[in-house]
């Protein structure tokens, strides 16, 4: 029997499961959970505690257990984990659905994951209390790569930014996706322009900014002709990388939508505390005054009160 791996922090407990969960001692697989059973909360608590991110399930169960995600990815936040759990589940089936989609960005199902797991993303974080700071802190605790852990921790700010301005869910839904999408094009450029979406723009060589300006198309390019992507996702991600001032790219165009800058402002705020270094107070001042006319000023002003509701101030 083949085996896969699965996020111990994914289960939610006292759920009947329909396939078997494995764990793994010495390289031995043995039987956790049977069939028809379900995970007692002490039970899982104890595996946390000893650290055990991975259990495992059969290759033929991988169906099941998808189906089980989407049931849990549904009730996790109404659920009776208490925040820094319901942060965790939303980190590890983030981090998944990112993963399974950079690697295979053609497949609609890997598609439709991630879109599950950005509407988690804003019933959790965005819509929950004092949640943020435990899902940034398990993003960075994990191994997945540090364009993913950028991703995600814009797409989580974007999700306490939707909310803190009252943006309908469908909408909040869009932009999340985006935040998620926006650098997918990296994918289609030369590894050694990879690097370039972790520094600041002032740090890349000039003979590579023009085509690494180009990457906002090269992401919508990968998301187009595909019945099942929104086409506002598609849009969102385009002008990503546009100002208000006329100083983005690729086409400088002023003209920039509300959610547009919600992606931007959020994407420049993470980039200054975890690139630059600056603290969140530096970070906010930087956008007041370096990035002056780059962001409408209410948004500036929405974010710190948006993370002042998730205990960060
Ligand atoms: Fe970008």
């Amino acid at each position: 029997m083949s085996f896969v791996p699965i996020r111990t922090k994914t289960l939610i407990p006292d759920i009947n499961i329909n396939f078997n969960i494995y764990i793994n001692i010495c390289g031995k697989f043995l039987l956790y959970t049977r069939n028809g059973d379900s995970i007692e909360s002490e039970r899982l608590k104890k595996l946390k505690t000893k650290k055990m991110k991975q259990l495992f399930i059969s290759a033929k169960d991988e169906k099941s257990y998808q189906n089980f995600l989407d049931f849990c990815l549904e009730n996790v936040a109404i659920s009776d984990f208490n925040s820094q759990e319901k942060a965790e589940f939303a980190s590890q089936v983030s981090q998944d659905a990112m993963n399974d989609f950079t690697q295979d960005p053609e497949n609609q199902e890997n598609y439709k994951f991630l879109e599950k797991s950005a509407k988690n993303i804003l019933q959790v974080i965005g819509k929950g209390e004092k949640v943020l700071n435990s899902y940034i802190e398990d993003v960075q605790a994990s191994d997945i790569s540090e364009h993913i852990k950028l991703s995600l921790a814009t797409a989580s700010h974007v999700s306490c930014l939707c909310e803190e301005l009252k943006l309908d869910e469908d909408s909040s839904n869009n932009i999340i996706m985006a935040a998620l999408l926006m650098d997918i094009g990296m994918f289609k450029m030369p590894r050694k322009f990879h690097p370039f979406f972790l520094t600041s723009k002032e740090n890349i060589p000039k003979e590579d900014l023009s085509e690494y300006k180009k990457h906002p198309e090269y992401s919508a390019e990968m998301l187009s002709g595909k019945e099942y992507v929104n086409k506002q996702i598609i849009t969102l991600v385009k002008n990503h990388e546009e100002r208000k001032t006329g100083n983005g790219f690729p086409t400088g165009t002023k003209n920039v939508s509300l959610e547009n800058q919600i992606i931007s402002l959020c994407e420049t705020f993470v980039k200054s505390i975890r690139i630059e270094k600056k603290n969140q107070s530096e970070a906010i001042e930087y956008l007041k005054i370096h990035q002056l006319g780059n962001f409408d000023l209410s948004l500036v002003k929405a974010l710190p009160m948006a993370l002042k509701k998730q205990g960060i101030s």
